[in-house]
């Protein structure tokens, strides 16, 4: 019955994790999958987090199914995180627990194949294979617009901008709000508002992917253009995720939110998502979304969520700091100000495959092709390895 089955492309990403797992080379280093690692080189479990969890235990609660559509309490946390106090004037916006952000990538593409008919995406080239697969699985064609030059590591904004212009009315166009996923490069605030200006000419859908929040510049920063579009007529969809920002990657904790132009539009809107979570999964788990809720719900718990978070952030940055001094002093011919300038996890590092083959084989460093390189993987214990090995696969 199965046997016509062909062997399956594995992920690249997940793939290469699985191969650093198995790797006994006891210098190894991970800096291919986006998952942050703390100065120790381990997964933190945040403080916030483990009190938020202390207190769910205390508090002895039942299992029961949640909504379809997960908490209510949640659905205007995941807003206000996303738009900031303007939200509260806001009533037609529709958010939905989801499988983590990819769940919500998901959920999205079936909403917008089965409600609105779309068959074509646009995302930005390159892009996160995973959008690739979850757009191209749930039946739509994606298609590309330009947006970064790995030759001379520049954004490729006119060009971008020019493709966008020319796309349909309604297109389906995918964002991604900060930390560009492989790249780093992120669109200033001027290039956001003349994206903006684009989107409301041709009349496009834009769908943002925000799976980095909290890694680029700040909470609020980092949804700068989450909050400008609120305040055009425009209806967009987001999916966000927690995996990154709370550390709860194994929890699978997301959401997504639909911006609609009426009430009752909002209410079909929310009524069409959980059919589709009906159907799917029928509704979501409930331990994550409650550490969430207990951890943004109560101030305390909340500010050290954040102090953490910006830990975190201002520790990536020093790595891209260090790492890039390192290439820098040692003559590199890679362009390390990339390294230091790109945002959030990942870097693209203009490395080619031969040289990540090199750093792989030979010293045990995982990257993900072609180049890009998740940061936190770097810690004051392996940043001078990492340098060395790269000075070695790329000095002429
Ligand atoms: C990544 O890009 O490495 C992360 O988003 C993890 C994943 O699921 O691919």
């Amino acid at each position: 019955m199965f046997n016509h089955i062909q062997p399956s492309v594995p992920d690249p990403i997940m793939s290469l994790m699985e191969a650093y797992m198995q790797d006994s080379h006891p210098q190894k280093v991970n800096l291919g999958i986006g998952l942050y690692y703390d100065h120790q080189g381990n997964i933190p479990l945040m403080r916030a987090v483990h009190l938020a969890e202390q207190r769910l235990l205390e508090q002895q609660r039942p299992h029961s199914y949640p909504p379809i559509e997960g908490s209510a309490l949640f659905a205007q946390q995941i807003q206000a995180l996303l738009f900031g106090d303007a939200i509260q004037s806001h009533q037609h916006m529709v958010t939905v627990q989801t499988v983590g952000g990819s769940g919500a990538l998901k959920l999205g593409a079936d909403f917008l194949c089965h409600y609105l008919s779309r068959r074509e995406i646009w995302v930005s080239d390159p892009t996160w294979a995973n959008h690739w697969a979850i757009f191209e699985g749930a039946g739509l064609k994606v298609n590309t617009y330009p947006y970064f030059d790995d030759a001379s590591g520049e954004l490729r904004f006119e060009a971008m901008l020019n493709t966008l212009s020319s796309l349909p009315e309604g297109a389906v166009v995918l964002l991604h709000p900060c930390c560009h996923n492989p790249t780093g490069t992120d669109l200033s605030q001027p290039q956001w508002r003349a994206v903006l200006e684009v989107l409301q000419q041709r009349r496009l859908l834009p769908f943002f992917d925000i799976a980095y929040q909290g890694f680029g510049d700040g909470l609020a920063e980092d949804s700068f253009i989450l909050r400008e579009i609120l305040k055009t007529d425009l209806d967009f969809l987001v999916s966000n995720s927690f995996s990154k920002n709370v550390a709860l990657y194994g929890q699978r904790l997301g959401g997504l939110s639909v911006c609609c132009n009426s009430l009752e539009t909002a209410a079909n809107v929310k009524g069409a998502l959980k059919t589709l979570i009906r159907r799917s999964y029928s509704c979501p788990p409930t331990h994550g979304s409650q550490i969430v809720e207990t951890l943004l719900a109560d101030e305390y718990l909340r500010q050290l969520w954040v102090s953490e978070l910006t830990n975190m952030r201002q520790r990536i940055k020093q790595m891209r700091v260090s790492l890039s001094a390192g290439l820098e002093q040692g003559g590199s011919t890679l362009d390390y100000r990339r390294i230091r300038d790109q945002k959030g996890m990942f870097s693209y590092t203009g490395l080619n495959e031969h040289q990540l083959s090199q750093l792989r084989h030979q010293y045990s460093i995982y990257l993900v092709a072609p180049g890009r390189m998740c940061l936190p993987g770097l810690n004051q214990h392996n940043v001078d390895y990492v340098t060395a090995a790269i000075l070695d696969v790329t000095l002429p």
